[in-house]
Order: C-alpha cells, then structure tokens, then sequence
C-alpha cells in the first residue's frame, strides 16, 4: 500500500515538472521519494541495497523478497528471466524496491566491437560513442541496466594482460574515450529504458601493478597518482558517470577497496561526485587476504567508511562481507546510521536515475518493435574495425594487395577462427556471428583469386605437423597472408606473462614460410603489445589487427586489398624487449639524457632506449607531409590562449586519414615535466595532393600542471608545441608565456 503511495505521488509531481525545467524538479522529486521510502527502510532492508548477488538461485530469491539484495550480476538468462525476478522484488518484498541487473558489458554485447584498445587505436571517439550507443541498446533489451565499464586504467606494462581492456598509455587520450563510451552508454537521460549505468573501473592504479602481475600492489607517488592514474575516472566523473569501481590492488599501503583518500577526500569530496561506489569482485573480503582486516566484520568497517557502497558477490559463500556485519556495526555503534542512509541514498537515486521505479521491467514489445537495424550495427561495427587496424610495416608498398592478384596463401591459427575474435569480455556475443579472416578475403577478392588456406599450427602448442602443408600452399602462390597472434584467454583479466614473444610454435611457422622467398603480410590478433623484433625486421608488411570482433574478418580483407585505407595509430608503445618495460613516450628527460655517443647518459647496454613501435605510431597507404608549424602569437599572458597551426598535405596517391596529433612541453618548470604530453588531436580526411592546415587551440588548462602543493599552475617560460603523425616525428614551434 505504501508503495503504491509512493508510486502515484511520483506520477503527479513527475507528470506536473514535464511542463518545467526537468533535471532540477527530476532531482527534487528524486529526494523527496529518496526519503519516503528511506524513512520506512528497516536497517536490515538498507544494508540489502548493498548486497550485489550473482545469479538467482532458490536463496537468492528469498534474499530478493525479503530485501537484502539490492542489484544482481547477471548472465545472459533473457528479459523474460530479468522481469520474472524484477517482479519478485517488485510485489513481493515489503517496500517494492526494484533490483538493478548488471553485466560486463565491455566492447558490445551481443554485436561484438573491437576490444577497448583496438577502439583507442582508431582515434575516432564519436564512432566509439555510437558503437556505445548499440552496446547499451542490447543490453537494456536484454534487462540489463548497469555495465562494469569503461576501464579506463592506464597500463603501461603489457606484461599486464588487462591492458586489453582499457585505451593504452595515455591520460589524455584514456580520457577522452573515457568521456565518450560514458556518454555512449548512459547518452542524455538515463531514465530513457535504451541506455544504461556505466562504471568507470577499476578506482584506482590498478594498470600499475608491480612487474605487470594482476591483482599486484602498486606503490606510486601522490603525483603520478593525480597526473596520470586520476584523468580518466575525473573525466567520467565530469561526464556523469553513475557508478565506480574499487580495485582489488593495494596502492601505497592501503588497498584500493578500503582507500578513504581515493574514495572519499578524491572522488566525494574534491570532485562533489554522488553517484555509487562497488566493490570488483569480493575485493573488500580480500582486505582480510591483504592483511589489513582481521575478519569480515573489519573488512566491512573498513571497505564501508572508506566509501565503498556495495559488496560485489556480496551474499554468497565466497563474499558476505556487508551483509551481516554492517548491520552489527550499527548496532555497535561503530558505523553511524547516517552513513548507512547516505550511500543508500546514493543507490537508491541510482535507480530513480535509471528509470527503475516508474518502469522496473523490460519492455520486451518495444525493444521487439524498436529493434536496430542488423545492417546498420553491423556497418558500425564494421567502420570500428577497419578504423582500429594499425599499419606497422609495409616495404616496397607490398600493400595493399592487387585484387587480380592470382593466389593467396592464406595460413596461421586465427585465420580461420572465430572464437578467439571475439577475445575476452565478449558479454554475449557467439562466435557464428564473427566473420573469420578467411571468410572476409573470400567476401572481397577478385572472382579469379584463389585463396589457399592452411592452418600451419595450432596457437600455443608443439604440434608442427601442419607445417609441410602450409610451405606447400605457400610456394604455389603470390602471396603469403600469415594471420598470427593470441588466444583470448591469453589478455584479459589473470592473464599476466613474462614473455611477450608470439607463441614459439608461431614463430618457427612465420620463419619457415619466410625462407620460401614468397612476400609474406604478417597479420597480428593480440590484446597486447607483443615483441615482434624478427618479425618487425624481416617481414617487409605487417598489420596489427588487435581482436576486432564479429566484422574482423571484413575489416581485414578491406585493409588488406585497399578498400579502406588504414588510420590507426597506437595508444601504447611497442616494447622491444619486456626489459624495457615499463614503456611509454610521456618520459620525463633526466638529469642524462640520452646520448648515443655517452656511455653514462640514460640507456641500455644491450638496447636502444626507443620502443619498437611508439605511441601515436601507425602508416598508411599514403603519406602525409607536415610543413609551416607557426604560433599566431610568440607571448601570451597566463590566462590568455593561442592558436597553432600546420598545413597537412596528401603527397601519396590514396585518399587517407591522418590522426594529426599535438602535443606540448613545458620546457623548464619548478617540478620537472614530460619531455612531451599529448594535448589534442584531429582525425583527418584528405584527397591526393590535397592540403588541409589544422588549427588548434592552446588554452590555460593546456599549460598547467600540479605545482609542489599538488595544485593546478601555469608558470612562465618557455613552451614547446609539437606537431605530427606520431609521438616521435614532429614539427616543432614555441611560444612564451608571461606574467
Ligand atoms: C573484474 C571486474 C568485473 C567483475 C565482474 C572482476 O573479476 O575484475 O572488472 O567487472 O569481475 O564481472
């Protein structure tokens, strides 16, 4: 009956505000319904919008009727399955409060995009968006309101498999895409039943795992903490991200789960963000592994007062570290009730935000009716890939290949695969939706081009017995395409390695069919840089293709047969060795800069200091020329801005985009600073011999960076601006900034 109050006076008020200003009155009633139903909560039923479960069983049902649920991680069991649930919670608990169901929803979820780092390699951030967009559709349709991503944590250790998962090594560019897949997924108005909660994860340095181990402590300064681990999650923040997540690792002797200065001075209090804190998988009962908490009752102490708002797995036999404890804790005295109503305030705005009280079920009929076009998610998926293929090599132009060509020897374990495309936290996409490589070259090649496959190898195996066939097929054509890489288990979550080599029994295979004198393309399929310095030596065309999902195989053969032109550039460098890592350009310059010719300046004996391929890097079938960098002022005032400009010319014979990159140097500051950092970046289309000049605008926040005191300052002095197609080969011009 109460509930029902609640309803109706919801509709009223909701119905009466549509005529006026919505967001402010939304949130209003938001509060006023907030408190009704706060007020009739017993502590038991609060402590529930805590508890996240996993699945539904027969428990699981009874803790949703009697209220101590609160969300549900979910797997792919249908709207039908989520409605019959949500009615449980709905009719039968006491005060009606409707669940939340959440899944990883990562790079799609039925139709599969490329994984987060092939995203970040296409520098294409509306298209990313967009393809947010359909991922957050699906999901919704299938019940599901609340993903766990963007990752957005910066990796610099590709020894670290979850570098798969984010945008690379940058937190300018992690930013960025941080923004737009928020956007993406929960778009204008999250009440709107199509979009869906996202979650920045995993709060915070995570990716700076020791020796690039998963789960691993990290120990940082408060720094690099703030210049480069924070962005990301502050720009999510900026853009309205629903929820957060706390990460397993230990950072600087407090972990993550129980960090009261990252989860509540940082996120609460300088950053005024409301939304909902959760815990990664039982990562609060892991204090207890930590060695911070003595049992569960401390680790809920602990884990709650730092900020954490929901125990993932949190009433099962693995987690129940909230649900009793915080209750006892209460009772104890030792955690304020008013704490407890503020992060259920917290959770349940989440869910007036989502709609959830007006209209708890899946509209099946609708999204039935309503349904996007297969084509159009297919061509978006398709566009996605082809735009996040980087070209690495392509000597004598070997590429792209002449659809007349007679012959192609098309070999290697993930050419004809589809499984391993779909790569980790593929949510649910099936692998009969992947298009393989094989498939995608058939698709497009000339009626007259025989494509000759042989697998070679297996991924990760000793088994050479498939190699006689594949030097037999390769010796009988024009061509050899090797399509080589990693399985999906091999990047993702847990998947740390020590050796970035392909997998040996790859390797012999990519080198015996090099010595058959035929041209070889060697495409890679990793979730991870991998260190390809023979491959990189003696293969004269390479292409790294990452895991592109369901289109790969189109996108491939596009790229291939020059259909499309390829664009991408990396967001994180290529290691020559793993001794190099970490590895990244945003180096600071040391007290002994590199000098070949000095033995006691900063370098290896046995390597160069640069990385194989670096940050930004990425050719295309034409080339681009860089000329005129120019300032439209020398000096500026602090607070001032300026413009730089440089004219881009097309001087090959393809059409092409360029990813024109900026970035700046604060030459001589009172903390050292990066030799350069990434500012800004255009993606440009340009015809043969075509000249486009790109302008961009240099602002205040361009220039500043965290003084002694950690606070943001522009000093003045003498400021380098940079220009070009990757993170090493630029134009360069200054200015000066004044007092
Ligand atoms: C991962 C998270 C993920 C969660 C739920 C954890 O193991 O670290 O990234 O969101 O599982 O699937």
């Amino acid at each position: 009956m109460q509930l029902k109050f609640i309803k109706l006076s919801f509709l009223v008020l909701f119905s009466f505000t549509l005529q006026f200003s919505f967001p402010i009155k939304a949130q209003e009633i938001y509060d006023q319904q907030i408190e009704a139903i706060l007020s009739k909560m017993t502590l038991e039923e609060k402590v529930g919008q805590f508890v996240q479960i996993v699945g539904v069983d027969d428990y699981n049902e009874e803790l949703i009727r009697m209220g101590k649920a609160g969300s549900v991680l979910f797997g792919n069991d249908g709207p039908e399955e989520v409605n019959r649930i949500q009615q449980i919670a709905v009719e039968e608990s006491r005060l009606g409060i409707p669940l939340i169901f959440a899944t990883d929803v990562i790079h799609g979820c039925q139709t599969i995009f490329p994984i987060p780092l092939a995203e970040a390699s296409s520098w294409n951030p509306e298209l990313v968006k967009i393809a947010s967009g359909i991922a957050s559709f699906e999901a919704a349709s299938q019940g599901i309101r609340w993903t766990f991503a963007p990752m957005v944590d910066i990796a610099r250790d590709p020894r670290w498999g979850r570098i798969m998962e984010g945008f690379g090594e940058d937190p300018y560019l992690s930013s960025i895409f941080a923004s737009v897949k928020v956007k993406g997924f929960q778009g204008e108005d999250l009440t709107d039943k199509t979009q869906i909660a996202a979650c920045s994860k995993h709060y915070v340095a995570y990716g700076s795992a020791e020796g690039g181990r998963d789960y691993n402590s990290v120990d940082i300064s408060e720094r690099t903490l703030r210049e480069v681990y924070l962005p990301p999650f502050h720009s999510a923040v900026k853009n309205n991200v629903a929820s957060i997540m706390s990460a397993f690792n230990d950072l600087n002797g407090v972990p993550a789960s129980a960090n009261y200065f990252t989860l509540t001075e940082i996120l609460r209090k300088e950053w005024n963000w409301d939304g909902v804190v959760v815990s990664d998988w039982n990562s609060v009962g892991e204090l207890l592994n930590h060695g911070f908490a003595k049992n569960k009752e401390e680790a809920a102490f602990l884990g709650f007062t730092a900020g954490v708002n929901i125990d993932m797995v949190g009433d099962t036999i693995v987690g129940n570290v909230y649900s009793p404890n915080l209750k006892n804790l209460v009772e104890q005295g030792k955690i304020p009730l008013e704490k407890i109503d503020y992060a259920v305030r917290n959770v349940l705005k989440m869910k007036f935000k989502l709609g959830l009280f007006e209209n708890p079920y899946v509209d099946i009929k609708f999204f039935e009716q309503n349904d996007l076009k297969k084509n159009y998610k297919d061509s978006i998926a398709l566009q996605l890939a082809k735009e996040s293929i980087v070209l690495l090599k392509n000597e004598n132009n070997i590429l792209p290949l002449n659809k007349n060509i007679k012959s192609i020897a098309l070999i290697g374990p993930l050419a004809d695969n589809q499984e391993d495309l779909l790569a980790s936290w593929a949510a649910f996409g099936k692998e009969e939706n992947v298009t393989t490589i094989l498939q995608g070259l058939k698709n497009i090649s000339g009626d007259d081009t025989d494509i000759n496959y042989a697998k070679g190898c297996n991924i990760n195996d000793e088994d050479t017995s498939g190699y006689e066939d594949a030097v037999e097929i390769a010796k009988l054509c024009d061509v050899v395409i090797l399509i080589v890489g990693e399985d999906r288990e091999m990047s993702g979550e847990a998947a740390s390695k020590t050796n970035l080599d392909l997998p040996k029994v790859q390797e012999e295979l990519i080198k015996r069919i090099y010595s058959t004198g035929k041209p070889v393309v060697v495409v890679l399929m990793n979730g991870r840089p991998l260190t390809i310095n023979w491959i990189s030596e003696n293969i004269p065309a390479v292409v790294e293709a990452w895991f592109l999902g369901d289109q790969a195989g189109n996108a491939v053969a596009e790229v291939l047969f020059g259909d499309y032109n390829p664009s991408g550039k990396l967001p994180v460098s290529f290691p020559r060795s793993t001794g190099q890592i970490p590895i990244y350009y945003y180096q600071k310059s040391t007290g002994r800069q590199y000098n070949e010719e000095d033995k006691f300046t900063s370098k290896y004996l046995d390597s160069p200091n640069s990385p194989l391929y670096p940050f930004g890097y990425g050719l295309s079938y034409t080339s681009f020329n860089y000329k005129n960098i120019r300032v439209d002022r020398t000096k500026i005032y602090k607070t001032d801005s300026l413009t730089v400009s440089i004219d881009v010319t097309n001087t090959g014979k393809f059409k092409g985009e360029e990813v024109v990159q900026l970035y700046i140097q604060d030459e001589v500051a009172s903390v050292t600073r990066p030799v350069k950092q990434l500012k800004g970046f255009q993606k440009i289309n340009l015809k043969p011999g075509e000249t486009i000049t790109v302008n961009f605008n240099i602002t205040h926040d361009m220039l500043s960076f965290l003084g002694k005191e950690l606070t943001e300052i522009v000093e003045p002095g003498k400021f380098n601006v940079m220009i070009g197609g990757n993170s090493v080969h630029l134009s360069i011009t200054s200015f000066e900034v004044i007092e």
